[in-house]
């Protein structure tokens, strides 16, 4: 009896798999598009094209599972170092973990540029947003001299940063899959300046007062100093996490679907 009970279960089984690779298959063909309430532009049309990318910042804040993107309100990153160096005036280990940035998606897009017809050749697109306030929060560990004045502690760290202006820059390649061309994002650049960084530390010098105080306001008054250092490892990170996203989201809309053609 267990020779056929054997079969009779191989059997279903094979059943099963062919019936999944059927469903995987038509699941390919059937071309993706964008998630709703994102609409197609027409070629060169950048007004129609920020439009769209604002909607889905807005979207993103609550997550696209379809597309497997999480929700970014807060986006979330797990780590972001930084090393102490002795020729400059921030001279710090600075450990920050659990990095929660708040209102990320409130940016307001204000360019996209770069979109070609010819996919012989890496498109470089070159996005632009301004974000009005945003909020960094996360565990911090750090250790070194700021301006020469001693740092040291380990605590939650919140940074608060006014009218952040970015611009991203990556290369978009085309692959050709059954006939369709796929972007793959690769090598994102995110560049931005910032008009004022307040940062609030809590637990410094194991819970100092007079000497937290005093060293938090030598950051505020000197806040270039913290994000001129900060402010390029901050962007790498979310650089790294954006291609994983941007990764996914391109992943099944062939570039034939990305724009209106009549
Ligand atoms: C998010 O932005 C709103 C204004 O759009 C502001 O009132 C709020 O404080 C911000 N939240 C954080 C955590 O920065």
């Amino acid at each position: 009896m267990s020779s056929n009970f054997f079969v009779r279960h191989s059997f279903q089984c094979s059943l099963f798999i062919a019936f999944i690779v059927l469903f995987s298959l038509q699941w390919c063909a059937f071309a993706a598009d964008f998630p709703n309430p994102v609409t197609k532009c027409h070629f060169g049309d950048e007004k129609c094209m920020i439009e769209q990318a604002t909607k889905l910042l807005k979207k993103a804040a609550t997550g696209i599972p379809e597309k497997n993107i999480p929700s970014l309100e807060p986006w979330k990153v797990a780590k972001i170092e930084t090393l102490g160096d002795k020729s400059k005036a921030l001279n710090v280990d600075l450990v920050m973990s659990n990095v929660e940035f708040y209102n990320y998606t409130k940016a307001s897009v204000s360019g996209i540029k770069g979109f070609t017809k010819d996919l012989s050749k890496p498109m470089k697109i070159v996005t632009r947003n301004i974000n009005p306030h945003m909020t960094i929060k996360a565990h911090y560990k750090i250790n070194g001299n700021i301006l020469v004045l001693p740092v040291i502690g380990e605590g939650e760290m919140t940074m608060v940063l006014d009218n952040v202006k970015s611009r991203f820059t990556t290369t978009i390649k085309a692959q050709e899959r059954n006939g369709k061309h796929y972007m793959s994002v690769d090598n994102i650049k995110i560049e931005s300046s910032v008009d004022r960084v307040t940062t609030e530390m809590t637990n410094l010098f194991n819970g100092d007062k007079t000497l937290s105080e005093s060293i938090l306001e030598v950051m505020n008054e000197n806040w270039r100093v913290l994000s001129d250092e900060l402010t390029p490892r901050i962007n790498a990170a979310l650089a790294h996490s954006l291609e994983e996203l941007l990764t996914n989201f391109f992943i099944d809309i062939p570039y034939e679907d990305y724009f209106l053609t009549e």
